[in-house]
Order: structure tokens, then sequence, then C-alpha cells
């Protein structure tokens, strides 16, 4: 019946999409000028991933190499809750300018991170940043492994925060991360543990992003089955207690409001089979239902504003990649195929409406496609354009690995794109991020001549000196029109808006504040797009590797009928 419907909605909207390519076919893609090399978006990974050695939070190791930080909030978690398995909460990442420890950002920020690693060991290892990449990811997933009773089978309550914000609209004086405007290091007010108790959002995110990691980290059985393990419980946990952890008006409602949280559910089962190779985690991720509510989130018939569109609130694209690339390469057939089918004509659909040739969704002047279609709290385009060059550089890097007898590329209506349109897709988006704008600015902090210097970013903006500034005594430092004392490297900012316009202004955090979420994309869409994909192109296999042999081998025969 579900499963019906779905078939129904998705070809009405194939129907639609193939309306639009027929009368919108590609005329208008110009010839690309020259992009800048692969080697300036190595450049840039180098950068980019230095963010998360900036956001770091807990004691710092001696390499942390950002010398602005030092030790911060040794004291997270401090004094616990009664009968609270998480006293210790000390580490993990600060999500954006300020201080506060988002679960579900930063687990889904993880999450990316770890995609990148599985797909392009490779790149990493030729950009040499392996180990620092899998040092950041640790950085997240040990901090997570904190914040749920990671020995139990079966848990109750996940810690979802760490400090807080202005729930009330700024009238609260009590000092926190927002209404204060201190170094972290700094920080002398309490931060208040939140925990929820019914969260399948965010307990599916942090699933996805401990069993990602369980693959990244293989090569150490024990730490790997340790994420495993915790991924299982809190998986379990979020199909058995029902509930979105953004509700009411907390702090998560206000920044980070998930929308639903059947996405996260065909995205972590995704996952967690990847990482078990466990049927019944695909048979669950490929049940019709899950996708049909999870691409109507609210309203029956009316498509979630940002279908397509992956971001900490939407990953069922992200799930719909990473299952085509199943069929792709395993063809794992019946009872799979009719779901499977489907999710690959919705991610060719998909990669169709991010190409030029197309308005499905609107592009700035300068070309910035505008995936962010008003529905969600801030403009900040750059975090959903990001994710959606990493979508389409990997998916093109599948259509090329999974046959190479055939030009590869996909059909948009009648029309067939190669690979190289959707690559040039998101070079031209990267590009326009890194400096071919109308601004002429690179929004990568540190890269380029012309990049923001009043980024908002409490640690970044104030003077590490002898003198330690109170809650609101450096507010004068958000205010200040003068650079930021210090150059907070790699850090992509919230980005322009709908005209290309920017204004380098701190105050404005529509402008230029950088995230986790906004970082991960980045890094995964650069080394996606770095070095050499002829030499060091996609690992096919390591995705896979907790997956028992599909179709097993007939067993060898026997000794006797071999010496007849
Ligand atoms: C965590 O789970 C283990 C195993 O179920 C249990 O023995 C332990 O008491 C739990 N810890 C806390 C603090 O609840
Ligand atoms: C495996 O990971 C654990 C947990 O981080 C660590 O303590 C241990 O040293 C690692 N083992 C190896 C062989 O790297
Ligand atoms: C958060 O989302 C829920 C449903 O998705 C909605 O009802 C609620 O109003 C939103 N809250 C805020 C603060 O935007
Ligand atoms: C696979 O996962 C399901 C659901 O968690 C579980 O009930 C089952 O025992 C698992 N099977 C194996 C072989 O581990
Ligand atoms: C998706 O499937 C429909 C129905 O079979 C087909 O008409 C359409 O061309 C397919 N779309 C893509 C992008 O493959
Ligand atoms: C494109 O821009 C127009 C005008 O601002 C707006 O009405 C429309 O909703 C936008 N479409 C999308 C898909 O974002
Ligand atoms: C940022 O954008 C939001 C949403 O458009 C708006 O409500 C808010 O006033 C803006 N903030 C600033 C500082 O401009």
């Amino acid at each position: 019946m579900h499963h019906h419907q779905l078939t129904c909605i998705i070809i009405r909207r194939a129907g639609m999409m193939l309306l639009v390519a027929t009368f919108l076919a590609a005329s208008t893609i110009h010839a690309s000028p020259p992009t800048p090399s692969p080697n300036s978006y190595t450049l840039a990974l180098h950068k980019a991933l230095m963010f998360f050695n900036a956001q770091r939070s807990g004691k710092l190791s001696d390499h942390n190499h950002v010398l602005w930080r030092g030790d911060s909030c040794l004291t997270d978690g401090k004094p616990s809750t009664a009968g609270s398995p998480t006293s210790d909460l000390v580490g993990g990442y600060y999500d954006a300018g300020n201080s506060i420890k988002f679960n579900f950002p930063a687990s889904f920020a993880m999450t990316m991170l770890s995609w990148s690693v599985i797909e392009y060991n490779a790149k990493y290892e030729a950009a040499e940043e392996l180990t620092h990449i899998k040092d950041v990811i640790k950085w997240g997933t040990d901090y997570f492994l904190k914040t749920f009773n990671n020995s139990a089978d079966t848990i109750d309550r996940i810690v979802s925060q760490v400090g807080l914000g202005n729930t009330d609209g700024g009238k609260d004086t009590t000092p926190n991360d927002i209404n204060c405007w201190m170094r972290p290091e700094d920080i002398d007010y309490t931060r208040p543990v939140t925990e929820c108790h019914a969260c399948s959002d965010l307990a599916a995110e942090m699933a996805a992003s401990l069993a990602a990691a369980s693959i990244v980290f293989k090569d150490n059985r024990t730490y790997s089955k340790k994420l495993v393990h915790g991924a299982k419980a809190l998986f379990k946990f979020s199909r058995d207690s029902r509930g979105h952890y953004s509700s009411g008006s907390s702090d998560a409602a206000l920044f980070y409001n998930s929308t639903s949280y059947w996405d996260e559910y065909v995205w972590a089962s995704t996952w967690l089979y990847y990482a078990t190779g466990n049927s019944s985690y695909l048979q669950l991720a490929t049940t019709p239902a899950l996708a049909k509510h999870a691409t109507f989130s609210q309203a029956p018939n009316q498509y979630w504003p940002n279908h397509g569109v992956l971001s900490w609130d939407n990953k069922l694209v992200g799930a719909q990649v990473l299952l085509t690339r199943l069929r792709l390469f395993l063809n794992p057939g019946y009872p799979y195929e009719t779901t499977l089918r489907r999710f690959h004509n919705e991610t060719n659909t998909i990669m169709c409406s991010y190409l030029p040739a197309f308005t499905i969704f609107n592009r700035t002047r300068g070309g910035l496609i505008q995936l962010n279609r008003g529905h969600l709290r801030r403009p900040r385009p750059l975090e959903y354009v990001v994710n959606a060059a990493f979508l389409a550089t990997v998916y093109s890097d599948y259509l090329e690995a999974a046959d190479s007898t055939k030009p590869a590329g996909l059909h948009c209506g009648p029309n067939f794109f190669s690979v190289d349109v959707l690559r040039d897709f998101a070079k031209t988006q990267i590009d326009y991020i890194l400096g071919r704008n109308p601004q002429k600015m690179s929004y990568v902090v540190g890269f380029g001549n012309h990049f923001p210097k009043q980024v908002h970013h409490r640690g970044a903006s104030i003077p590490k000196k002898k003198i330690k500034y109170s809650c609101k005594g450096g507010w004068k430092w958000r205010g200040s029109l003068k650079p930021n004392p210090y150059t907070i490297v790699g850090a992509m900012v919230a980005g322009p808006d709908k005209h290309d316009g920017f204004h380098d202004v701190r105050a404005n955090y529509n402008y230029t504040e950088p995230t986790l979420v906004g970082n991960a994309g980045l890094v995964a869409a650069l080394v996606a797009l770095s070095g050499d994909r002829t030499t060091d192109g996609i690992d096919k296999n390591t995705m896979f590797s907790a997956i028992p042999p599909m179709f097993p081998t007939p067993p060898p025969p026997p000794p006797s009928a071999s010496k007849a």
C-alpha cells in the first residue's frame, strides 16, 4: 500500500522533471573558464581541516597547531546529575562562533567526514592528511561515546547538548554561551547539560556517526567494535523511544530544529548495514514506508521543502546515494531491488536538478546555487552547497567506476549528461566559494588573499593577553569593526546573500559565522575534487568490508572429483 503510493508519487515527480528537462534542455552551459588546479583544492583542504582543531573543547594536545587556543571547559559534566552515566563530558567540538556543544550537528559533521575518508582514503594519504582527518573524527567520536552509557546494550538517555544559548530571545541574563562574548578558555559561568529521553533523530544520527567511524577505524578492532556497539544501542534507542530531540522552545529547536526523524532512520540503518553486514538493517533502510515518511515529512503529498538537499536536517538524499552505491557495485537484487531501483532513479533526478541546465533551484548572478529554499532558520547558503558538491562528485566517481565500458553519465529526461558535467557543477560551486565570485573573495578564511576578516567567532576575535574579559566585557570585541586578532584558518563562513553580496561584519552571523557542518561538507567536497582520480580514485571495497558475499561462491569440488 505504502509501497504503491510511493511509486506513483515518485513517477509523478519524475514526470514533472522530464517536462522541465524537455523545455529547458541544456543550451546555457558556458564554456568553463580555467578552473583552479587540483592542487588548490588540496591547499584548501589543508586549511579547511584546521578549523576542527580551532573548535576543540577540552584538553588539547601539544600538537593542536592553533596557537591562540588552549585547554577549555575542563569541568563539562560536573557536578553530574544524580544517576547520570555521564559525569565526564570533557572534549568534543564547539559548534560555531559560540561554545555550545550540540551533538546533533556535530555527529552529522563526523558522519560526513567518515564518509569522505572511506571513499577517498588514497587522496587523503596523497595529501598527507589521513592521520589528521582520522584524529579529527576520533576527537568527535570519543566525545560522543561519553554522552551515553556506551557499555550498555540498552540505553534510555543521551546528553544532547552542553552549554546553553538564548532560549528566551535574549532576555535571560544568566551568563551563557550566546549572551557572553568570551574566549572558551576564560569561561567561568555554568554550562548546563541537556539530556533527552526520546530523541529518535539525534540518536539515529549519532548511530550513523559511530557506524561510519567504525569503518574508518576498522584496523583497530577494539575501537571499531566499541563504535559498532554504541551505534547499535543508539539506534535501538532511537527506534524504541520515538520523539524529536528538538521539541518545545529548547535551544535545539532554536538552533537546529530537526524536521523529522525518518530521514535519519534511512541514513542510520544504511550506515549500520555497512558497519555490520547485518541485512536486517538493509531491510529496514529499503522499507518503502520509511523513505515515504522522510520525503513527505509534514503535509501528505507535499514535498519537504528541502527535498534533495543534504543538510544537518535532511539526510535522505545522502542515504539514497549510499544505497545506489550498493546497487551499482554489489547489486543485491531481490528483495531490495524495487526500492534500490527507485532510489537510483531518485538520485539521478536529484543530480539532474543540480545541473545549471535546469531551473529547479535558483542561482545567484555569480552562479551560486540556492539550495536553502528559505525554509530554514538562516540564509547560510554555503553549508548546503558544499554537501551538494560532494554528492555530485562522489556520485560521478561511482558512475565511472561502475561501468568503464560505457561513457559514464546520467539521463535527465531525453538528455544525456556525462559525469564531467556533474563534476563541473561541483567545481564551479567550490570555485565560487574559493574566490571566483563577484566579490572576488574567498569564503574560506586564510585561503587566497581576500577573505573575511571579521569572522563571527568568540575565540578568534578576543585578544589572548593577560586581561580576562568578562561575560559582558568581551562584547566590545564582538562589536569592534577591526579585523579579528587571529586568523581562524580554514573556517568557511556562512556566505553571501542571494545577490552575491557579503558584509564582513562580525555581529552579522548570517554572513560571517562558520559551523562544524559547513566545514565538514567543505572538507568532503575538497578531498573529492582534489588530487588525481585516475591513480587515487574512490575505494570501492572498504565501504562493504563487513558485508558477507552476496552470492556465496559454490564450494570447491571434492578432491576425488578433481583426481578423476
Ligand atoms: C551502564 O551500563 C552498564 C551495563 O548495562 C551498567 O552495568 C551500568 O550500571 C550503567 N552505568 C550507569 C552509570 O548507569
Ligand atoms: C585502538 O584504539 C584505542 C581507543 O582509542 C586505543 O586506546 C588503542 O591504542 C588503539 N590501538 C591501536 C593498536 O592503535
Ligand atoms: C521546530 O519544528 C517543529 C516541527 O518540525 C515545529 O512545530 C516547531 O515550531 C519548530 N520550532 C521552532 C522554534 O522553529
Ligand atoms: C541483526 O540485527 C538484528 C536487529 O538488531 C538482530 O535482531 C539480529 O540478531 C542481528 N543478526 C545477527 C546475525 O547479528
Ligand atoms: C525515473 O523513472 C521514471 C519512470 O520509470 C522515468 O520516466 C525517468 O526517466 C527516470 N528518471 C531518471 C532521472 O532516470
Ligand atoms: C527562486 O526565486 C524566486 C524569487 O525570489 C522565489 O519566488 C522562488 O521560490 C525561488 N525558487 C526556489 C526553488 O528556490
Ligand atoms: C539573520 O537572518 C535572519 C533570518 O533571515 C534574520 O531574522 C536576522 O535578523 C538576521 N540577523 C542579523 C544579525 O542580521
